[in-house]
């Protein structure tokens, strides 16, 4: 029989909170087809799971968290095949971002390339200060293809995004917080527990609140402020349904912390 490949993906589970950590140590945890399929699959059973309401992503090891797409894979590709890689990808960093529930980076060394993007996709971003970041896909004759071009700029802005896109540099996590790349830097030895709090903080809150927070927002910078708008009074109502809005709005008038549910 053959042995089953070791899982390049690892999921991990603590009360309400779920772990996901990209697992190819010696490739610098470079994402290459198979674990960009297991990432997909832990995220759609991380979905599909209510008792999972909040998510940290990071690398194995302490020098990357993710180096890039598997330069390997990219070199054999033909402009079919790498259409349909990016695709995929792009895909697959949809599902961090619309996962209706937070997903926090917690950045533990290189985030190249797809492992920026990776980052880029997520909803919260907490750096070690060992973390560098860069899009260096220019300097392999390439751009980036899992989201890069698109979410950089809108995160950083044009100016700060092309010349990271255009140069191919890389920067380190102090950096990356002046540009507004990462939310939080902090020592590496507190990485793990930072994000682990924040996480643990955002799992107590309105599941249902929290979905809509994160639809709104990533929906609305896709709008017309108008629609955007629309669309906010529209899930403001939807959320006003809730059991979790009638024991919000009634522990605060009892003057007691609240319990959310979820429903
Ligand atoms: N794809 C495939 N393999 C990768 C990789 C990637 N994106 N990034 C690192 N690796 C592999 C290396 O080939 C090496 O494998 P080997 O031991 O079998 O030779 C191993 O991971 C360790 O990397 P190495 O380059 O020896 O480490 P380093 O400390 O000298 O350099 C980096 C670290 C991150 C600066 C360097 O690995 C690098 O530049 N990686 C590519 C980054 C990139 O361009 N990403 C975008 C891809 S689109």
């Amino acid at each position: 029989m053959t042995p089953m490949p070791d899982p390049t993906v690892l999921l991990a589970r603590a009360g309400a909170r779920a772990t996901i950590t990209i697992h190819r140590p010696d490739k610098l945890n470079a994402l290459d087809a198979a674990a960009i399929d297991e990432l997909r699959r832990v995220l759609l059973d991380v979905r599909q799971d209510a008792s999972v309401r909040a998510v940290v992503i990071t690398g194995s090891g302490s020098k990357a968290f993710v180096a890039g797409a598997d330069i390997g894979e990219l070199a054999a590709l033909d402009p079919i095949a790498a259409r349909a890689m990016a695709a995929r990808g792009q895909h697959v960093f949809d599902l961090v971002e619309q996962l209706g529930k937070p997903v926090i980076a917690a950045v533990n060394g290189y985030a190249l390339g797809g492992g920026c993007e990776l980052v880029l996709a997520c909803t919260l971003r907490i750096a070690s200060d060992a973390a560098k970041f860069g899009q260096p896909e220019i300097n392999l004759g390439l751009i980036p293809g899992y989201g890069g071009t698109q979410r950089l700029p809108r995160l950083v802005g044009k100016g700060r995004a092309l010349d990271l896109l255009l140069r191919g540099s890389t920067i380190d996590a102090q950096e990356a917080l002046r540009i507004g790349l990462v939310d939080r830097v902090v020592p590496a030895g507190e990485l793990m527990t930072s994000a682990e709090t924040l996480a643990d903080e955002l799992a107590t809150k309105a599941p249902q609140a929290v979905r809509a927070i994160l639809e709104a927002v990533n929906r609305g910078l896709d709008l017309p402020l108008a629609d955007g708008l629309r669309h906010e009074a529209a899930l403001f109502g939807l959320v006003a349904a809730t059991a979790d809005m009638k024991e919000g709005t009634r522990a605060f008038l009892d003057k007691r912390a609240p319990v959310f549910t979820g429903q």
